[in-house]
């Protein structure tokens, strides 16, 4: 297939994506994110005073994507703590915002216990406060680290399994700047193979219905002046059977301890096509992501979303006049029609063929491997 599917790399604005910041103006510390919902028409800033706006904003995917779900978790619970809210239920609100991604409860807890061992150590609030937000900082910066050492084991892996180069990378949802303190999961494998002259086209899955692949990833390609092409995400199969995919990098949103993956929906369809024609499946997430609490696959809570996103198409720059019934986007299915939305799909561990962590990889994916992997974070 020709490259006159790639896109052609004239996006000159600055490369980098913070996708939140804690800042502290007279007024008093807020959390600023970048409205993802918004993109790319937009970059508009979201800035919370109070964990229930970023709560909201969890909901509404303003924020989104695992560690950077984490990330958003630990800091919400510090602006309850440096703001005065309690800070007990704002956790609760914060880790309970969606289900599926393990990140956000975890990183709910972790600014939530360094509050409470503050505390119980005899701190006063302004320190518990302090100790809140020094454990999201901490997190935050793990998360950039994690995530440049996962591009590192990335592209090792890739060029062993695809020795010839010039790799076409199929890629679904988005993992990169937008969902991380650094350049992301899958998406900074792709950047750092892009950046030593590997990556020959990445293959952008739309992402329906939300768009997340559409309207971000190929926002942060352009971004970075990457090759890559759009495609639907019911074009794939075809792809696939023309030969044009080396490999698909996927991120993940829980991995459970038997090293099933749940993603957004629409990875489980992919790891079929690939094994199918014989194509490595390659799952990138942080040690994080791994929950040793969940058994399998068929225990992780998948998120249900609410039918209008699939009864409309999205409207990321401003609602469409007179479609406000529901979601506020573009009708495309008959007045009352019932949808099917789960958030993500799970795909059992048999379908991967490596999980790539900032401590090393895990092929083939089993219980006992990827527990080994994860014991080496001294995190976990
Ligand atoms: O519903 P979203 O947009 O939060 O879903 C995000 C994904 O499914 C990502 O692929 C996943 O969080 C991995 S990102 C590192």
């Amino acid at each position: 297939m020709a490259d006159q599917y790639a896109y052609s790399g004239d996006d000159k604005r600055p490369t980098e994506i913070p996708a939140i910041r804690w800042e502290e103006p007279p007024e008093g510390p807020v959390l600023v994110l970048l409205d993802q919902t918004r993109l790319p028409a937009e970059e508009v800033e979201l800035v919370c005073t109070d964990a229930s706006t970023l709560v909201e904003a969890i909901r509404s995917l303003a924020v989104r994507g695992a560690p950077l779900l984490g990330i958003a978790g630990a800091y919400g619970v510090a602006l309850a703590a440096v703001r005065g809210f309690d800070v007990d239920e704002a956790a609760t609100a914060l880790a309970t915002a969606r289900p599926t991604a393990v990140n956000l409860a975890l990183g709910v807890r972790r600014a939530h216990s360094a509050h409470e061992a503050a505390l119980a150590k005899g701190g006063d609030v302004r320190q518990a406060a302090s100790a809140a937000l020094a454990a999201a900082r901490q997190l935050h910066r793990e998360d950039a680290e994690a995530s440049a050492r996962m591009a590192e084991h990335g592209v090792t892996l890739l060029d062993e399994l695809l020795p010839g180069g010039g790799h076409r990378i199929l890629t679904h949802c988005n993992t990169g700047s937008l969902v991380s303190g650094g350049e992301g999961t899958a998406f900074a494998v792709a950047l750092a193979a892009h950046r030593a002259g590997r990556l020959r086209r990445l293959w952008v899955d739309e992402t329906r219905p939300l768009l997340q692949g559409a309207r971000l990833t190929a926002y942060e390609a352009a971004r970075r002046g990457m090759a890559y092409t759009l495609l639907t995400d019911n074009a794939a199969g075809s792809l696939f059977a023309a030969g044009e995919v080396d490999a698909v990098l996927i991120g993940a949103d829980r991995i459970t301890a038997d090293g099933s993956v749940a993603n957004k929906v629409g990875s489980y369809p992919l790891a079929v096509l690939a094994r199918y024609h014989h194509v490595p499946f390659i799952v990138v997430a942080p040690v994080t992501t791994v929950d040793p609490d969940t058994p399998d696959g068929a225990s992780i809570e998948v998120e249900q979303r609410p039918g209008h996103e699939v009864t409309e198409v999205v409207a990321p720059q401003a609602p469409v006049a007179g479609a406000a019934e529901a979601g506020g986007g573009i009708p495309v299915a008959p007045l009352g029609t019932q949808a099917y939305n789960p958030a993500f799909d799970v795909t059992p561990p048999e379908l991967v063929t490596a999980i790539v962590t900032e401590e090393g990889v895990v092929s083939p994916v089993t219980a006992e491997a990827l527990a080994e992997v994860c014991a080496r974070s001294r995190r976990v």
